[in-house]
């Protein structure tokens, strides 16, 4: 348990860049980690140790053996923090380039009349790239509803929509909007009860920092992370694809390796840092567990992880100490329940009577880090259908504490 272990707050908070300040602000509390989160200092270390570096890779020389090693350690220990049995990792621009390469891939392979379906819930990444690429390739789109309520899209509503006929199917694992995680798992089983051969893409940018991923228990063909997201930096993303979604044609360099995906030369600190991740996940299960074989202590870090931002939220919506919460508020609107059980680590919010960017700037100017999500082409997809023109996007991680939730209480309070 983290949660009543202050010592392993403190352990996990001192493993993070910035942790409570901003060097452009000073004194800050970090409530905006769906819009990247906080970096370990080891991935800091690793970046500027490898940029360092002239050599590329694929030389005989010690260098050039040196760099291909730590990409192969990185990609090794990213199938254990994602428990990928098979298939392949690789990098590419963004986890938005990636969706778009595989989601392409898919669609341009899939058999003439075939369709493609994903769900309202979706981050335009994935909408975007399944429409595109559908409508070129001659493919029906179909649409698969969200709950307005909970702001989660479920198997069932998936399988009420499914054809044998769907080759190419997208799944948002947690949404940045309503901050709730799908059930992955139970999609994706009732797409294949229906299309046992269907290329099953997964969105996973929001969900990987919140711990548990599972691409066995998944059954998927591809799953797309960006590491900003989970502790390491901008400037990549990483893919996981399966070995079917590999062998498929595919833009690649002529009389390259089939089933090769990366294009030219990689970044070989961005992969050493994922190391970094995941020794960091590591070390976390070994705190919270006694579990010695690395998968396991990954699971136990995962549970631990989901456990206290749990709690945090709780705090943030129930009250902590003698302060009310954001349910006793009448002046706050929680977006898709108050007590939603897929929620990970992310309340969203409206003030009533203000708008959502002035309620940033006061939080800002408490020293205190949110952010607006507007009706745009980003969020109008699950703002819209409630009629809410924005709202306030409060997400954690689980190096937040229930101190600085108290802080955010204080200030939403007094905004009646
Ligand atoms: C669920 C989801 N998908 C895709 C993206 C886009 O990620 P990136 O800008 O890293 O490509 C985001 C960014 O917030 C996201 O939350």
């Amino acid at each position: 348990m983290i949660q009543n272990n202050p010592d392993l707050i403190k352990a996990i908070r001192d493993q993070f860049a910035h942790v409570d300040n901003c060097p452009f602000q000073g004194d800050r509390i970090f409530f905006e980690n769906a819009g990247g989160a906080l970096t370990l200092k080891t991935a800091v270390g690793t970046s500027s140790k490898y940029a360092a570096i002239p050599d590329n890779q694929g030389r005989d020389n010690p260098a050039a053996h040196a760099l291909v090693a730590t990409i192969d350690k990185a990609k090794a220990d990213m199938a254990v923090l994602m428990n990928a049995k098979s298939g392949q990792f690789f990098a590419g621009e963004s986890g938005t380039e990636l969706l778009f390469r595989l989601i392409r891939t898919a669609c341009v392979n899939a058999p003439k009349g075939a369709k493609v379906i994903g769900s309202s819930i979706e981050h335009p990444a994935s909408r975007s790239a399944a429409r595109r690429w559908s409508d070129i390739a001659g493919l029906d789109y179909v649409n698969v509803p969200h709950d307005d309520a909970t702001g989660l899209v479920t198997a069932a509503a998936y399988t009420a929509l499914m054809t044998p006929d769907v080759a190419v199917a997208t799944i948002l694992h947690a949404s940045p909007v309503t901050g709730m995680g799908m059930d992955v798992a139970a999609i994706s089983k009732a797409i294949r009860a229906v299309s046992p051969d269907c290329i099953i893409i997964v969105d996973g940018i929001q969900h990987a920092a919140h711990g548990q991923m599972d691409l066995e228990a998944y059954n998927v063909d591809g799953y797309a992370i960006s590491p900003y997201k989970m502790f390491s930096r901008h400037g990549y993303g990483i893919a996981w694809i399966s070995d079917k979604l590999s062998a498929l044609p595919h833009d690649m360099l002529i009389d390259a390796a089939p089933t090769g995906w990366e294009f030219g030369t990689r970044d070989t600190g961005a992969y050493a840092t994922l190391s970094d991740v995941v020794s960091y996940f590591d070390w976390l299960g070994g705190e919270v567990s006694n579990e010695v074989e690395p998968r396991k202590r990954i699971e136990a870090a995962g549970r631990a992880i989901h456990a206290y931002e749990t709690h945090l939220t709780n705090a943030m919506i129930n009250g902590t100490g003698n302060l009310p919460g954001l349910r006793d508020m009448d002046h706050i609107t929680i977006l898709a329940g108050a007590d939603n059980a897929a929620r990970e680590g992310l309340v969203s919010i409206v003030v009533k009577g203000m708008a959502s960017p002035d309620v940033v700037t006061i939080l800002n100017n408490q020293g205190i880090r949110t952010h607006t999500r507007k009706a745009d082409h980003y969020s109008g997809n699950v703002l819209d259908p409630l009629g809410l023109p924005d709202c306030i996007r409060i997400s954690l991680c689980h190096y937040n504490t229930e101190a600085e939730i108290a802080q955010l209480l204080t200030v939403l309070k007094d905004l009646a």
